[in-house]
């Protein structure tokens, strides 16, 4: 059973927060060996944001916390719970969510991290609901960030160009209304942890990512499609009747090939890794809050959340706005 069977919960409001440091695929030319055409044709990436060098995770994660409370109208006092999905907190602990929960004076709210590779987001999203729907909580932040600069091995041309900083975030609140969120499935394949991990080795100290890109790309295109042409099936709805998509923003191949196999417009997606690169765990929730802000997404609409990153994990969440 995948469906969420209690209470409705809706989304009430959305942000994000993007770091001012702007670092091109021009910018990259100096430091390793690659060029501006072989990072957009392979990628879709033209730039990405970085975190100014007092910025930390819970900084961003804080800011867009503030815009997203704002946004729902909601003070910070009524909030049940905060999630965050993070894969580079400022420390193992405490956590992010408990600083964030902190500096908002949020003093009725719990705290947890989410870490699952860039699902991090969809997942804490799909736990929000499920909290909401079974009645424990009634109104839950969900946050996405991501500080990469300092775990990024900024010598590998294979890696270091694909990653930047950010946050967004939303507010998920119990709702009388239609819709909210329908059904979820999350997965794991913990037989692929070794395709992105976090290492340290002799030059590197502090833990870098390392990443077989190419399996990634592979197991995505492979994986993916069957995994969401059965959670649609599962959900009652054909990929075809879904009005718009929020897919995890990796690479724009892996969103083109994925789209082309479930024979799905790209029209009815937005992809925005020209200006932002992969923000791992808090893309989902930037590419959401753009969504939400040029309403591409109307009343009524499905909208179904796609994620996956590494672990592997995949996760999958339907909406009804
Ligand atoms: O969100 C977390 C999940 N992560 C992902 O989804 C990433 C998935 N993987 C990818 O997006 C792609 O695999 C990459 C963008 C990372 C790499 O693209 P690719 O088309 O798979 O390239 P490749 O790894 O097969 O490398 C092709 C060539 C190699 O050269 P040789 O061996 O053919 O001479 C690489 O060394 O491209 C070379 N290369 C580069 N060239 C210029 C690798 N990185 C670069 C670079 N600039 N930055």
């Amino acid at each position: 059973m995948i469906r969420y069977m209690g209470r409705s919960a809706k989304i009430l409001g959305t942000s994000k927060y993007i770091p001012e440091k702007i670092m091109t695929n021009k910018d990259f030319e100096k430091i390793v060996e690659t060029n501006d055409q072989w990072i957009i044709e392979r990628t879709g990436i033209c730039k990405r944001h970085f975190a100014l060098d007092d910025e930390k995770c819970s900084d961003l994660a804080y800011r867009a916390a503030v815009l997203a409370l704002e946004d729902s109208g909601l003070t910070a006092d009524q909030i049940d719970m905060i999630l965050v999905g993070t894969n580079s907190p400022d420390t193992v602990f405490p956590s992010v969510s408990c600083k964030v929960q902190g500096m908002l004076k949020a003093v009725n709210s719990g705290a947890i991290d989410i870490q699952a590779g860039c699902t991090g987001s969809l997942t804490a999203l799909s736990v929000a609901a499920s909290g909401i729907s079974s009645g424990i909580w009634n109104n839950v932040l969900v946050i996405g960030a991501e500080v990469f600069r300092d775990i990024i091995d900024w010598t590998d041309r294979g890696t270091c160009i694909l990653f930047g900083d950010g946050a967004g975030a939303c507010v998920v609140g119990v709702s009388d209304s239609d819709g909210g969120f329908a059904s979820t499935r999350l997965l794991a394949d913990g037989t692929g942890h070794e395709m992105i991990r976090l290492e340290s080795d002799e030059e590197h100290v502090t833990p870098v990512v390392r990443m077989k890109g190419n399996e990634v790309f592979k197991f995505v295109n492979t994986v993916m499609p069957k995994f969401i042409k059965g959670f649609c099936k599962d959900s009652g709805v054909a990929p075809e009747e879904i009005d718009f998509w929020i897919f995890h923003q990796a690479n724009t191949r892996i969103i083109d090939g994925v789209f082309k196999r479930l024979n799905v417009s790209q029209e009815k997606t937005l992809t925005n890794l020209s200006e932002y690169g992969n923000t791992s765990a808090a893309s989902l929730m930037i590419t959401l809050h753009e969504a939400m802000e040029s309403e591409k997404i109307k009343s009524g609409d499905k909208v179904c959340f796609v994620a996956f990153g590494a672990g592997m994990t995949l996760g999958a969440l339907l909406y009804q706005a």
